[in-house]
C-alpha cells in the first residue's frame, strides 16, 4: 500500500475524529476530557502512553531506540462563541475550537494510528507530543521541562498549523525564523489623585499615560534598526473612576514581538526606560512587569529542506510554497524548535465562498482537505526520517 493509500484509508476516521473534538472544546489548562480522548484511542490502537503537564498532556511513542523523530500537536481551544452554524458546532457554551487545533489533534491521532501499522518499518522511535496551553503558552516549556524530548533524545521536531489563508491541498514552508519571540507586559501609572477641577493639587495619571503612549510609537520607529522587525502594542488600557476625579492610577497591557534575541531584549530596555523616565518628568512612578511568552520559531534548513523536496513529491510542486516573510505572530512550537532542530508549517485550509476567514473568528470554519495535506507531510515525514 502507498503512503497515500495509507492516508486516504484513515482520513475518514480523522475527520470523524475531528469533528468530535470541535464539538466538545475545551480551554487551555482545561484539557482533561481531549486528553481521555486522546488516551482511549491510542489504547484502541495499543500505543504505550504516559501523562504530562499537569496531567493534560500525552506522550505516545511507536517504535524503538533512536534517532527519535518528534511530532507536536496543541489541542486547547478559545473563550469564543462558536457562529458557524455548522452540525459539529461546539456544545459547550462561549468555547471554541477557533484555530484549529481540533484538526491538528486528530491529524496526530489519525497518523498515530497510520505509523503504528508501520511499526516495523520504522528504524527509531517516533514520539507524539499532544501539548495543551498553546494558546496561553506554557504548555510547551512544561512538557520539555518534565522530560519529553528524552529518553530517548528527540532528534527532530515536526508541527504543523493550519492556514485559512491558503488553498486545500497546499502546504507552506519557511527558512529561518518563521514566527516572532514574544512578551507581554503590564504597565501602570502611578499619580496622585485629586478634585478634577484644582488639577495642580495632584498627578494626573491620564495625562501621563497619553504622553507615555505617543512616547512609546517611537519604540520601533526610532529605536530599532529600519531592517528589523519588531512590534509595541497597548492592546488594553484603565483608569480613572469619574468626570470630575483627576485619576491617580492607569494600568495598560500590551504586547511586545520581535524577530531575533537582540531586539527584543533592546525594546523590553527601552519601553522600561522610556516609561520610567516619562512617568518621573510629570512627578509620576510606573510598575512594569513583562513575561516572556516564548521565543522566536526558527526553522532547521537540512529538515525544512527535506521537508520541502517531501512536499514537492507528495503534494506537488505548485502546491509546496516557500513563505517569504516571516510573521510577527507568535507560537510555542518555538520552544520544542529551539531545543531541538525542527521544522514547522502551515497546510492550506481555505475554504470557499466563506468570506472574512480567520483564526481566532467565531466564523472560523477550516476546509477539512488540509488534514490529508498534514498526514502525507507528518507521516511521510516520519518514514523517510526514520
Ligand atoms: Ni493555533
Amino acid at each position: 500500500m502507498t503512503l497515500q493509500e495509507a492516508v486516504a484509508r484513515v482520513l475518514p476516521e480523522a475527520i470523524e475524529m475531528r469533528r468530535y473534538l470541535h464539538s466538545h472544546p475545551e480551554l487551555s489548562g482545561q484539557e482533561q476530557e481531549t486528553r481521555d480522548y486522546i488516551c482511549r484511542k491510542l489504547t484502541d490502537w495499543a500505543i504505550p502512553h504516559r501523562l504530562c503537564t499537569r496531567n493534560l498532556g500525552v506522550i505516545a511513542d511507536i517504535g524503538r531506540g533512536s534517532p527519535c523523530i518528534a511530532l507536536r500537536v496543541d489541542t486547547d481551544a478559545l473563550p469564543i462563541t462558536e457562529q458557524t452554524g455548522l452540525d459539529f458546532a461546539s456544545r459547550i457554551p462561549g468555547i471554541m475550537h477557533a484555530c484549529g487545533h481540533d484538526v491538528h489533534t486528530a491529524v496526530l491521532l489519525a497518523a498515530a494510528k497510520l505509523l503504528k501499522a508501520r511499526e516495523s518499518e520504522l528504524k527509531g522511535t517516533v514520539r507524539l507530543l499532544f501539548q495543551p496551553a498553546e494558546e496561553t503558552t506554557g504548555g510547551a516549556s512544561d512538557m520539555i521541562a518534565e522530560g519529553c524530548m528524552e529518553n530517548p533524545a528527540v532528534t527532530a521536531v515536526l508541527g504543523f498549523h493550519v492556514d485559512p489563508t491558503l488553498a486545500p491541498g497546499y502546504a507552506a514552508f519557511c527558512y529561518g525564523t518563521m514566527n516572532a519571540a514574544a512578551t507581554d507586559f503590564t504597565l501602570t501609572v502611578l499619580g496622585r489623585g485629586c478634585h478634577g477641577a484644582r488639577p495642580d493639587q495632584g498627578v494626573d495619571a491620564i495625562v501621563v499615560s497619553a504622553q507615555l503612549i505617543t512616547a512609546l510609537q517611537s519604540l520601533v520607529s526610532r529605536s530599532i534598526s529600519p531592517t528589523a522587525s519588531g512590534v509595541v502594542t497597548i492592546g488594553t488600557i484603565q483608569g480613572g473612576t469619574k468626570e470630575n476625579i483627576i485619576a491617580d492610577s492607569v494600568t495598560m497591557t500590551g504586547t511586545i514581538r520581535a524577530l531575533n534575541p537582540e531586539t527584543q531584549s533592546h525594546l523590553k530596555d527601552t519601553l522600561r526606560r522610556m516609561a520610567e523616565h516619562t512617568a518621573a518628568a510629570f512627578g509620576a512612578e510606573v510598575q512594569l512587569k513583562m513575561d516572556d511568552l516564548c521565543p522566536a520559531l526558527i526553522n532547521d534548513q537540512a529538515l525544512t529542506n527535506r521537508l520541502l523536496a517531501l512536499s514537492r513529491e507528495l503534494l506537488g510542486e505548485e502546491q509546496t510554497v516557500l513563505m517569504q516573510e516571516p510573521s510577527l505572530g507568535a507560537d510555542d512550537f518555538a520552544f520544542f524548535s529551539s531545543h531541538t532542530p525542527g521544522c514547522y508549517f502551515n497546510v492550506g485550509a481555505r475554504t470557499e465562498g466563506l468570506e472574512g476567514q480567520a483564526l481566532h473568528s467565531p466564523s472560523f470554519v477550516p476546509h477539512e482537505g488540509c488534514m490529508e495535506t498534514a498526514l502525507l507531510l507528518l507521516t511521510g515525514g516520519v518514514l523517510s526520517l526514520l
